[in-house]
């Protein structure tokens, strides 16, 4: 099993950190157009791994061809939000780099799944999608899953329940929403104030610590092992839908089955009339902010 790492920032290097504890990898490749950054983390990692008793190869640089033969890749170059910052306001310069990114992938391990973390995350899948030329089942973003994980944790703060199932869809920014149709809880507290609570929960982590990565890794961890290690768990994530939902040509979050072939199905749940209006609302923005990209 090989893990490959696009981008070694906060986010990517945590990620790599969660991974070498929860599984069992042969391999991780970690890029960065920073080079040495890359290699001390490689450096940093493998020592992590060797007090667990672990020693995978683990490996750093510059040059993609280090992610030859992954079985997924982790894309989190690019730059992140200032508290002042939409998620939305990124996405010029991530969009360039995405599109680099993709190129370089391809290239060099063609048959590797993607899992895109760089924001806009919507937007990013869908061009990594674009980009990549692979099929709609190997690319896919997280979003919607840390935003669940926020709103599971208010939802125990109002109710002192652990609700196994409380999801978040739409767009991984400000039009997200809560599915009323698909929640575990019997009488909803007040949930229009638990949702602007998971809505700005980034922006205050941010302002407060300059950046969110705990909850990021533990999020693309649940994917990456879905993945690697054919869970079929059901999650919300960001694929590119045709069809599904009455949408097209967007990537957006919706609830899928996670395995070992990347997104196994998009499970078209029949949404209420509010959900859907608002998953409407979310892909219509970003349709919109897409063809301002040049999609
Ligand atoms: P960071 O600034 O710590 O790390 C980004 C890394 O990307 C840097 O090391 C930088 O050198 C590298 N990079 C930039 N351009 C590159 C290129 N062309 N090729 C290779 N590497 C390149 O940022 P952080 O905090 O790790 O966030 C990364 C991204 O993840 C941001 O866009 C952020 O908004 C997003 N994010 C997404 C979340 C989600 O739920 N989808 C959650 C948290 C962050």
């Amino acid at each position: 099993v090989k893990i490959g790492f696009v981008g070694t920032g906060r986010v990517g290097s945590t990620i790599a950190f969660t991974c070498i504890q929860q599984l069992d990898v042969d391999e991780i490749a970690l890029i960065d157009i920073v080079e040495n950054l890359a290699i001390g983390e490689a450096m940093d990692l493998s020592h992590a791994a060797a007090g667990l008793d672990k020693y995978p190869k683990i490996i750093g640089g510059s040059d993609y061809k280090l992610l030859r033969g992954s079985d997924i890749i982790v894309v989190t170059a690019g730059l992140g939000r200032t508290p002042d910052m939409t998620r939305l306001d990124l996405a010029t310069k991530n969009a360039g780099i995405i599109k680099g990114v993709a190129k370089k992938i391809v290239q060099n391990s063609p048959k590797s799944k993607i899992l895109v973390i760089t924001n806009p995350v919507d937007l990013m899948t869908y061009i990594m999608w674009k980009e990549s030329g692979k099929s709609r089942n190997e690319v896919f973003g997280m979003g919607n899953t840390l935003d669940s994980m926020r709103l599971k944790r208010i939802l125990y703060e109002f109710t002192t329940k652990k609700i196994k199932k409380a999801w978040i869809l739409g767009e991984h920014g400000n039009s997200m929403f809560i599915s009323k149709g698909l929640i575990d809880v019997e009488s909803f507290p007040d949930l229009d104030k638990i949702l602007s609570n998971v809505r700005f929960a980034a922006a205050e982590v941010i302002r407060k610590k300059g950046a969110t990565f705990y909850g990021p890794a533990i999020a693309a961890y649940r994917m990456i092992n879905a993945v690697l290690n054919d869970t079929k768990e059901e999650i919300p994530a960001s694929v590119v839908l045709d069809g599904e939902f009455g949408l097209k040509d967007i990537a957006i979050g919706v609830p899928i089955i996670l395995g070992k072939n990347g997104v196994e199905k998009i499970v078209e749940y029949e949404l209420t009339q509010e959900d859907l209006e608002n998953l409407r609302n979310s892909a219509n923005l970003l349709k919109e902010k897409l063809k301002e990209l040049g999609y």
